[in-house]
């Protein structure tokens, strides 16, 4: 299996798993919406949702809508009174329809919304993915198609075998290569429904080809339907159930998830996706989680942009979020640095110098993870991007011995790549690929053991990354 483990930072000493299990909480199920098409006010509210033009720019199955400016309200499942305040208010690309629509007719709107999407309660529910007679074949490159026909596959033959067939289409390059990430989204949602909205069975089912889309396409459907203020408690309970806490793996795509999916599930509410991290049960769950969220802000999986970024300055939010919420910012901000600087190594290192003290050398970690994500993990050209960091260079290689062992669930790239670097780096280069032999291997022996085999010279300063 292709492992795209994104374990950027795991600290040995906390991956001990609670061994406290909490069974996912038996739910309710809730009370089913009833027939949208039935009571005169849904029929009043589908009218409305046509005529003050909705559907131009969301996507509402119910209505035949098929919009893109706004969030997918399939997927987002609002629940009532969040529409009604969005629809009065407005914001962020949104008109306010407050002196446009009247209070029954928002009301109307809301409830139709509402009731087309949700299934009630404020259980997780199976996602709003509904199965047709879509193929993969029939889509030529068409990528809403091929969302459906990718999630159809995984809905009817499972999630196996749509990510074996999506990995086929990334081999091949092409749309399916381009947009492998919000098809596997999909691949996701279909999943999720194909187990009825069992959000362990679902992951345990997926993998982590393309940036982990699968697991990001459980967790944000897994939201769906949960009302604002119950948000800090689905989480919490999402990724307790036995078969995720049982592979550390799992459970790390399972809060790193989270994160993706709070951030969705809230329209890129980073303060609220961030509260909802920081009631998760332990220091790992909550750090890994925050990783979902600033990913998610980076780069939004639906397109639209987070008001949680400044044009003007590429490291925002870092200085701004809760020092224990740094960490994972400044790990992920040269994705957004590299970008702004039209991908100027040299000037992106200059971010980094400008970053708060404590934190220049995480940016430089940073550096190093994009440099060998962005080379796919070729040695010469980390080399080559690491140099401009002066005297970070280690810290650039430690990123990027990182990411190449998460992603290759081994050492062989990272050994031949710190072995090649320049010699005052190499012992830094193989405590990075130390931390993460550290996540793969549970036992101090079988991390030692790994050390020994992957860090040839560099034994020491590879247990000490590995915590062994
Ligand atoms: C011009 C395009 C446009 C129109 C017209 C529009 N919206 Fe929106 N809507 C958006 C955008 C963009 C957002 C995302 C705003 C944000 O990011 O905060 C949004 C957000 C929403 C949300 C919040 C989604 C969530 O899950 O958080 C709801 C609900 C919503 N719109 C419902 C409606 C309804 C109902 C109508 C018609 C009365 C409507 N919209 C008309 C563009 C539009």
């Amino acid at each position: 299996m292709r492992r795209k483990v994104l374990l950027l930072v795991v600290p040995a000493a906390v991956l001990a798993l609670a061994a406290v299990l909490i069974a996912l909480v038996a739910r309710s199920g809730g009370g089913a919406g009833g027939d949208p098409g039935a009571s005169a006010a849904a029929l009043r509210g589908e009218a409305v949702f046509t005529e003050a033009g909705c559907a131009g720019c969301h996507t509402l199955a119910a209505a035949s809508a098929t919009g893109t400016a706004g969030p997918d309200l399939d997927i987002t499942r609002p629940d009532r009174a969040r529409i009604e305040r969005q629809v009065r208010a407005g914001g962020r690309g949104m008109p306010a329809f407050a002196g446009r629509l009247s209070g029954e007719e928002i009301a109307a709107v809301a409830e139709y919304v509402a009731a087309s999407t949700a299934t009630g309660g404020s259980a997780p529910v199976a996602g709003a993915f509904r199965p047709d007679g879509t193929t993969v074949d029939g889509c030529g490159d068409d990528v809403a198609c091929l969302e459906q026909a990718f999630g159809n596959v995984a809905f009817r033959q499972g999630p196996r075998a749509a990510l074996t067939r999506m990995d086929e289409g990334i081999a091949e390059g092409g749309p399916i290569a381009s947009d492998c990430h919000r098809i596997s989204h999909s691949i996701g949602a279909g999943g999720l429904a194909r187990f009825g909205g069992d959000v362990s069975k679902a992951l345990a089912a997926g993998t982590a080809t393309c940036w982990s889309g699968y697991y990001h396409g459980v967790l944000e459907r897994a939201f769906a339907g949960v009302a604002d203020d119950g948000l800090g408690e689905a989480a919490r309970d999402l990724c307790a159930a036995d078969d995720i806490r049982d592979d550390t793996f799992v459970t790390y795509q399972c809060v790193h998830g989270l994160g993706h999916g709070l951030m969705i599930r809230t329209g890129l509410d980073l303060p609220g996706a961030l509260a909802a991290c920081d009631g998760l049960r332990t220091d790992w769950d909550r750090s890994s989680c925050t990783g979902g969220v600033f990913m998610e802000n980076l780069s939004s999986s639906y397109g639209t942009t987070s008001e949680w970024l400044r044009e003007d300055d590429p490291l925002y939010p870092c200085q701004a979020v809760a020092e224990r919420h740094k960490l994972y910012c400044y790990l992920m901000v040269t994705s957004r640095v590299l970008p702004s600087v039209g991908w100027d190594w040299a000037k992106a290192a200059g971010w980094c110098r400008r970053a708060e003290r404590d934190w220049v050398a995480t940016c430089f970690q940073s550096l190093g993870r994009d440099a060998s994500g962005n080379s796919l993990r070729d040695a010469a050209k980390i080399h080559e991007h690491c140099a401009v960091a002066g005297a970070m260079e280690g810290e650039c290689l430690y990123g990027a011995a990182r990411d190449m062992v998460s992603n290759d669930a081994g050492g062989a790239g990272a050994q031949r790549m710190c072995s090649a670097a320049p010699g005052r780096w190499r012992a830094r280069c193989f405590e990075g690929v130390g931390t993460v032999l550290g996540v793969l291997n549970e036992s101090r022996a079988a991390r030692r053991a790994a050390c020994a085999r992957w860090a040839p010279g560099h034994v020491a300063a590879c247990r000490r990354g590995a915590g062994a």
